[in-house]
């Protein structure tokens, strides 16, 4: 496991993060939809750094305890070292110190590696959405790891 250190998001952060959710996703965050963010008290955003360099990123919204995770990604270059789990787990025990009730997420079917990254993590499968998502059109699977 590389050596990870993981912050909040700043805005010294945004337009790399932008650069990789265009690398990670067909319907990418913009760096504006990235910035508004910042001035979202519901929003907490973090960002593992390898070094200097910019490995992944994990978003969240908390509203009264129900947390959902916007976006999980790592760049390319830097998958399969743990980091996608790190931040998913980082991301699980700030919710707890907060006191959070649980903490959900919806992720594409056909996704297996993401799917086993929250299994990993604790995180039960515990419905679907049809039709989801566009470009292409997928069923979202949800998932849900539970707190209290
Ligand atoms: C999904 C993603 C975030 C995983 O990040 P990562 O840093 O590579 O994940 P980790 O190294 O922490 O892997 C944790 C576990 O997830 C699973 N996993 C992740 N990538 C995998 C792969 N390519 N093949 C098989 N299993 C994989 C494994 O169970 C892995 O544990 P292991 O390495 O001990 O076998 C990354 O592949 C990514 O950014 N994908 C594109 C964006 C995306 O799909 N995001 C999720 C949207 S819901």
């Amino acid at each position: 496991m590389m050596n990870l250190e993981i912050k909040e998001m700043t805005c010294a952060h945004i337009e790399e993060i932008a650069r990789l959710e265009k690398e990670c996703f067909s319907s990418p965050w913009s760096e504006d939809g990235l910035k508004a963010e910042l001035n979202n008290n519901f929003a907490r955003f973090f960002v593992a750094f390898s070094g200097e360099k910019v490995a992944g990123y994990i978003g969240s919204h908390n509203v009264l305890g129900e947390v959902y995770i916007t976006n999980v990604a790592v760049f390319p270059e830097f998958r399969r070292n743990g980091v996608g789990k790190a931040l998913v787990e980082f991301l699980v025990n700030e919710m707890k110190s907060e006191n959070a009730e649980f903490v959900t997420l919806e992720v594409r079917k056909s996704n297996q590696n993401a799917i086993s990254l929250y299994e990993k993590c604790g995180f039960e499968k515990v419905g679907e959405r049809k039709k989801f998502y566009e470009k292409p059109t997928e069923d979202a699977i949800l998932m849900t790891y539970f707190i209290k």
